[in-house]
């Protein structure tokens, strides 16, 4: 596959109704759906090439050692059986535009990024689901960051795992009025990270399977709420759904608490703003850093 090169973009995504917990680690296959948005101006930049002899693997400038290069390099050796072929090395550059610490799922667009460019390298057609399926193995939630807008990641019924991919609901083109705002409050890197915690919540937090039968039964309400723009109904369901999440992993053993004094206070601030008429919400993963869902109208307010 020598000097067969390809660059892809991807955005992040948020998720409005979380993946929280794998029933196979293995096979990333979540135990509930989830829905999410994807962030248009942020991006990963990542361009591949096969078949280099020596393997590097580039994040933002710095090479990439250990547990990262590793995830990558496994990623393109998926991609090379696809093809049928060895992978012989690989080149692997890849930036995004905005501050990794932030919190704003820069490993979904990095391996959405890094899916698309590396099956491009290797000859393979384009195929959104197939593509979508294999960026699922970097990290769960790249896999609705294939395509932009609104995307459901359907949690699938198979054992191997080919019915478990996102599809698109809505382009971002449906409702342009729509902003989410990236509200920093730490950007000390999380203790726990989501793989991990997501872990311990599904294997000791007593709440886990309410937590799946509620989060499945929101992604259809979820699409609702976009299909009538209603930011109202949205925000109330990204909220509650973010707040289930954490209460889900707070009764896991060792509890698992991800936020911070500043959260609550944003959180407690919101919702003053909204008894003053201003439609602000918010949602969380699992950091202390909200992200905050309004209208065009209402951003300098907020
Ligand atoms: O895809 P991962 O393994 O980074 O996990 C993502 C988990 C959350 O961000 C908390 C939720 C989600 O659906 O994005």
């Amino acid at each position: 596959m020598r000097g067969q090169k390809a660059t892809a973009r991807a955005h992040p995504n948020i998720a409005l109704v979380k993946y929280w917990g794998k029933r196979d680690a293995a096979l990333v296959l979540p135990h509930q759906s989830s829905f999410s948005v994807t962030l248009k101006p942020l991006h990963v930049t990542t361009t591949v090439e096969l078949g280099t002899g020596t393997s590097q693997v580039e994040l933002n400038g710095r090479e990439a050692l250990g547990q990262q290069r590793e995830r990558v390099l496994a990623l393109l050796e998926r991609i090379a059986q696809e093809a049928g072929r060895p992978l012989g090395g690989a080149h692997v550059a890849s930036a995004g535009n905005f501050p990794v610490a932030a919190g704003l799922a820069s490993s979904a667009a990095g391996f959405a990024a890094l899916a698309k460019a590396g099956r491009a390298a290797a000859g393979l057609g384009e195929d959104v689901a197939q593509t979508s399926r294999l960026a699922r193995f970097g990290s769960g939630s790249a896999c609705r960051s294939i395509q932009g807008g609104f995307c459901t990641w359907r949690r699938g019924v198979r054992p191997d795992g080919e019915d478990s991919f996102a599809t698109q609901d809505f382009s971002e083109a449906h409702w342009p009025e729509l902003r989410l705002l990236a509200c920093v409050v730490s950007a000390a890197e999380k203790d726990v990270p989501s793989r991990e915690g997501m872990q311990a919540t599904v294997e000791t937090s007593p709440y886990y399977p309410a937590w799946v039968e509620e989060a499945e039964a929101e992604v259809p309400r979820a699409r609702e709420a976009v299909r009538r723009r209603d930011v109202t109904a949205l925000g109330m369901l990204a909220e509650r759904n973010a707040w289930r999440m954490h209460a889900t992993a707070l009764g896991a053993d060792p509890p698992l608490c991800y936020l911070r004094p500043e959260t609550l206070a944003v959180v407690l601030a919101l919702q003053a703003a909204r008894a003053e008429g201003c439609p602000v919400f918010f949602t969380l993963d699992a950091g202390p850093n909200p992200v905050l869902l309004t209208t065009v109208d209402h951003v300098s307010a907020v």
